[in-house]
């Protein structure tokens, strides 16, 4: 069975362009393939947190993984933090990487931008990613486009390795979807969808209650005109709606075009966001009663062990091959 392996960063709430870009596909990946899916609290400290904040977040994180339909007895889910090997070979592969690499990475020249110090774990962190991977040897990596660089670096340092050191790594490929695999602010279609963005309102957070969303999305911006097309060149602000509701909805993006031609973008806009509402409440519900339940500790317990046992003859391996004196 093809290996499956896919984290998300417990800071803030986790949105639709999470959900659209990534869960969804956990979901689907999990019924074909082998898969880990973790809570990645070791990438989340690469930016200051607060202590209490950061254990709220995990807990919410590993609930929404199973809310959203990820079924535990089938994947293994998991805090990163509980498995040591990806910090023991996280180092390994950050002395495996360039400055000038990680230095082209946009995702850190953003997070650093303007910033008067930058912490290093954030310089280093796509070497923590690249172990995350490959630790499991994943074939596919379920993301959004955004981790898209992350993942060549990946490949980058896993063909490095295995020149140097011997064959030993699966050299990943990213698993993205072709519509959604960006979604977009709904106040500036030229911004991704981020819970670091300051203005609750032009993201869509999966706990947000439904009118809340209902209210976010009738004011979402829209581009001038009123034909509802998927043009993301053209037409951003539409496209992206077009693309929230057709992952809502399972209506083609075709079928979506020819049900509101000729009619503006009004009744558009309020089957958007009933779209995201019949998608979200029901995931919300199941949330709420996964947090009641107080099973949480169990499933991550079980998937650490899974993922512990999975991880540990890479790890010992890519010591062997680099000459670590072996216990
Ligand atoms: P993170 O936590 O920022 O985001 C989690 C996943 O959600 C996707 N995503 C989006 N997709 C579409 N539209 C958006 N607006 C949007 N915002 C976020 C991201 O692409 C991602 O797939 N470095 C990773 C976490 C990570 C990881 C890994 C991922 C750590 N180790 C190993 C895969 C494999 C991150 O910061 O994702």
């Amino acid at each position: 069975m093809k290996k499956v392996l896919s984290g998300i960063q417990p800071s803030g709430q986790l949105t639709l362009g999470n959900y659209i870009g990534a869960m969804r596909n956990f979901v689907k990946l999990q019924h074909t393939h082998r898969c880990f899916f973790m809570v990645v609290d070791m990438h989340a400290v690469t930016v200051p947190q607060e202590p209490a904040a950061l254990r709220e977040q995990s807990e919410a994180v590993a609930a929404l993984f199973i809310a959203a339909g990820i079924d535990p007895a089938k994947s293994s889910v998991f805090m990163q933090s509980h498995v040591s090997a990806h910090a023991e070979l996280g180092w390994l592969m950050t002395t495996l990487s360039y400055m000038g690499e990680l230095e082209r990475m946009t995702q850190f020249k953003d997070k650093s931008a303007g910033k008067e110090s930058v912490g290093t774990g954030l310089f280093t962190y796509p070497a923590l990613m690249a172990a995350d991977i490959l630790l499991y040897n994943a074939d596919q990596v379920p993301v959004g486009d955004d981790q898209k660089q992350h993942l060549e670096l990946t490949r980058d340092l896993a063909h490095r390795f295995n020149t140097r050191f011997g064959e030993l790594f699966t050299i990943p490929e990213p698993y993205i979807p072709e519509v959604g695999a960006r979604i977009m602010s709904l106040d500036d279609a030229s911004k991704k969808m981020s819970k670091s963005n300051p203005n609750p309102g032009s993201y869509i957070a999966l706990l947000d209650p439904p009118d809340v969303i209902r209210k976010k999305l009738s004011r979402a911006v829209t581009d001038s005109g009123r034909e509802v097309k998927y043009d993301p060149k053209n037409k951003p602000e539409i496209s992206n709606l077009i693309s929230i509701y057709t992952h809502c909805s399972d209506i083609s993006v075709a079928e979506i075009e020819a049900k509101y031609e000729g009619q503006g973008y009004g009744a558009f806009k309020k089957d958007v966001a009933e779209a995201v509402v019949a998608t979200l409440e029901p995931l919300q519900q199941r949330y709420r009663d996964i947090r009641e339940s107080g099973e949480i500790g169990n499933f991550l317990r079980k998937g650490a062990a899974e993922a512990a046992e999975a991880a540990a003859p890479t790890l010992r391996e890519a010591k062997r091959l680099m000459g670590f004196l072996l216990p």
